[in-house]
């Protein structure tokens, strides 16, 4: 072969090659800038740019840690010609209905609208204490019914939020207003509860392991008096025979009928010859 054969071949090659890859060029050129999938912001993407909201959420969310287009269906939309912010945000009620598919709360007025309360969705549970101060038995009815039903100092002197304090939730301990009757017994909250149920604290009720030494922070005296002489009865706990507060069960409860007919004739009274309960003879 020549050698100018051989640079027509290659020539030819070349244009061949150049027409094919044109030709696949020229193809492609109608394609849209749009024949492309967009996937939708992430959550994450949106936090890129809402910083701050996205870090609230994550720490403070509480079960609002769902996607950001779970609630905001739409964004990006405000537009102030339109003054539509309203109408573009989130509607808690698309979400959360009562029963009935009224407000959440139930229908009173104290209890919407729903951001007075919760004031920052994306930290549904930071509640201002100062909104629900006057509202607390309209939810916690059962609570509110049970301190007026049982008149004591707790419904006249204190309010709820005297004691549910400082946040929404909060549960006090009895020692914050009060010191212990009974010293010299180590008592925390949930004992002193045994004997007062915190809403009616008037409705003194108490179990058979209550020990003697509280009782004895009031009752001094029948306590030492218990003490002082050894006795069978020294060795038996007050709530044995006092089961219920100022109650006194009768000696036949725990002795039957010990004595004959005859012996007991003249005496009403066991106490006539065996003294006192507390200090038998
Ligand atoms: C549970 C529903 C819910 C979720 C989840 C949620 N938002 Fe919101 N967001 C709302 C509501 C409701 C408002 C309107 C608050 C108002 O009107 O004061 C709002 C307001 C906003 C606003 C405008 C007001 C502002 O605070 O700047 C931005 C921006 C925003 N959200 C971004 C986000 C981003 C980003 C995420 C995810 C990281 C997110 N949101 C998740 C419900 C939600
Ligand atoms: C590239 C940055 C950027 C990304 C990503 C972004 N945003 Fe925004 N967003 C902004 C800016 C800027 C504004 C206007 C200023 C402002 O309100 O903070 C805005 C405003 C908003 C508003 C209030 C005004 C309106 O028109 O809705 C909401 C709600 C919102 N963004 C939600 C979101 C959500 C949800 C995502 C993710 C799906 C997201 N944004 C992703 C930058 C961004
Ligand atoms: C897209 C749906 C959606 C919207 C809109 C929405 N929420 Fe929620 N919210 C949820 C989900 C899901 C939960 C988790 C509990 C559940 O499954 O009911 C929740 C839980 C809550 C909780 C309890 C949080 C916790 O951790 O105990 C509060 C309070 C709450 N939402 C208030 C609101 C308020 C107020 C609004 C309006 C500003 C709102 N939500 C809007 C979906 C939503
Ligand atoms: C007067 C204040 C107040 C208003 C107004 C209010 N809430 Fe609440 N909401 C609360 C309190 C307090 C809780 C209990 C929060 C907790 O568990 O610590 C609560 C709890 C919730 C819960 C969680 C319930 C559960 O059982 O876990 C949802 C959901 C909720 N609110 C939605 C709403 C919606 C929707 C509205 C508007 C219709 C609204 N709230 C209005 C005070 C309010
Ligand atoms: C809008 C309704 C609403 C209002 C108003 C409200 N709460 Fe609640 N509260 C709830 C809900 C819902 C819960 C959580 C669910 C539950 O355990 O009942 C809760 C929980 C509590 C708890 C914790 C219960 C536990 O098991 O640990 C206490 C205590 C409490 N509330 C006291 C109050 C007090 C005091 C007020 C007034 C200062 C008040 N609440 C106002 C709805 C409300
Ligand atoms: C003297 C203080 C005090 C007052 C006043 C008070 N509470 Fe309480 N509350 C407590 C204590 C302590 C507990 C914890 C009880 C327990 O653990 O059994 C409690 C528990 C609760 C609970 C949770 C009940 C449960 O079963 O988990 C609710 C709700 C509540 N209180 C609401 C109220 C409301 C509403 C009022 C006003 C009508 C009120 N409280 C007044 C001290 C108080
Ligand atoms: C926020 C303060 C506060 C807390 C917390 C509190 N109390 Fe009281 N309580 C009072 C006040 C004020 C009175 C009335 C004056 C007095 O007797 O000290 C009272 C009175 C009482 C009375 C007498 C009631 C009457 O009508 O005679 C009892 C019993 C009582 N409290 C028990 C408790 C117990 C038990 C706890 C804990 C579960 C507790 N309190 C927590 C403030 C409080
Ligand atoms: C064994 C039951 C019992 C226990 C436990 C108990 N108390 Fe009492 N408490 C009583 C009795 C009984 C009264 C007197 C009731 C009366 O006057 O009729 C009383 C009265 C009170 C009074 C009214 C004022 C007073 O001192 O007479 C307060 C306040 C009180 N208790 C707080 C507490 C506190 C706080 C605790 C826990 C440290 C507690 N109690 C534990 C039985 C008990
Ligand atoms: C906080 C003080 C206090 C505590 C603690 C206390 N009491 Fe009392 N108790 C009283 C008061 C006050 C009375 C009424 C006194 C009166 O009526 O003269 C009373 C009355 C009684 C009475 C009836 C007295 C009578 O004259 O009929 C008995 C019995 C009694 N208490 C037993 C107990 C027992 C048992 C305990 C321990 C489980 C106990 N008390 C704990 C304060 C207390
Ligand atoms: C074996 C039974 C028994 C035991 C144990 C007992 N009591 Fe009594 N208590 C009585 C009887 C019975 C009376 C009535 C007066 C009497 O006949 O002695 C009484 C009366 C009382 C009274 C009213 C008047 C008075 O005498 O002081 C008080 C208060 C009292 N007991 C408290 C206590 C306390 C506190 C304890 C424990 C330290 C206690 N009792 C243990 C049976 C008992
Ligand atoms: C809660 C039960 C209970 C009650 C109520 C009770 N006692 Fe006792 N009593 C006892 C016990 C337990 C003993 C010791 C028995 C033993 O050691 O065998 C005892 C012992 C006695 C003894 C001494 C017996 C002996 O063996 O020396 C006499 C006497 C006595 N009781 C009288 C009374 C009288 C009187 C009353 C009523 C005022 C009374 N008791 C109420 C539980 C009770
Ligand atoms: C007339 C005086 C008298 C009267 C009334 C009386 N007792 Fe006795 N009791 C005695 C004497 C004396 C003994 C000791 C002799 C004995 O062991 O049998 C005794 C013994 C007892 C014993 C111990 C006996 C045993 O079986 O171990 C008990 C318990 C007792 N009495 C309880 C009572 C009770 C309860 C009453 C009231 C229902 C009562 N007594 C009324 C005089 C009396």
């Amino acid at each position: 072969m020549t050698r100018l054969k051989r640079i027509a071949l290659v020539g030819g090659i070349i244009v061949l090659v150049w027409g094919l890859s044109f030709g696949r060029v020229e193809a492609k050129e109608p394609t849209s800038p749009y024949d492309i999938e967009v996937k939708p912001l992430t959550t994450a993407e949106c936090g890129q740019c809402h910083f701050s909201i996205f870090q609230t959420i994550k720490k403070e969310g509480a079960r609002h840690q769902i996607n950001c287009v779970r609630c905001h269906t739409q964004y990006h939309v405000y537009n102030p010609r339109k003054q539509n912010y309203d109408e573009i945000m989130p509607k808690c009620a698309s979400c959360h209905v009562s029963a009935t598919g009224g407000p959440f709360h139930g229908e009173n007025k104290s209890l919407t609208p729903c951001l007075t309360c919760h004031a920052d969705p994306h930290k549904p549970l930071a509640i201002p204490m100062s909104e629900v101060e006057a509202s607390c038995a309209l939810c916690h009815t059962k609570e509110g019914r049970e301190i007026n039903k049982y008149p004591s100092r707790h419904t006249s002197d204190v309010t709820c939020a005297d004691c549910h304090a400082e946040k929404h939730g909060y549960i006090p301990e009895c020692d914050a207003c009060h010191e212990s009757h009974s010293p010299e017994v180590k008592m925390a909250t949930a004992d002193c509860m045994v004997c007062h149920p915190v809403h009616k604290p008037t409705q003194i009720t108490y179990d058979q392991e209550t020990a003697s030494l509280i009782c004895a922070g009031c009752h001094d005296e029948a306590y030492n008096l218990l003490q002082k002489k050894e006795t069978k009865h020294t060795t038996v706990k007050c709530v044995a025979c006092h089961p219920a507060h100022k109650d006194i069960l009768s000696c036949s409860k725990c002795h039957g009928e010990p004595h004959s007919k005859d012996m007991m004739m003249d005496t009403t009274k066991c106490g006539g010859c065996h003294g006192i309960a507390h200090d038998l003879l």
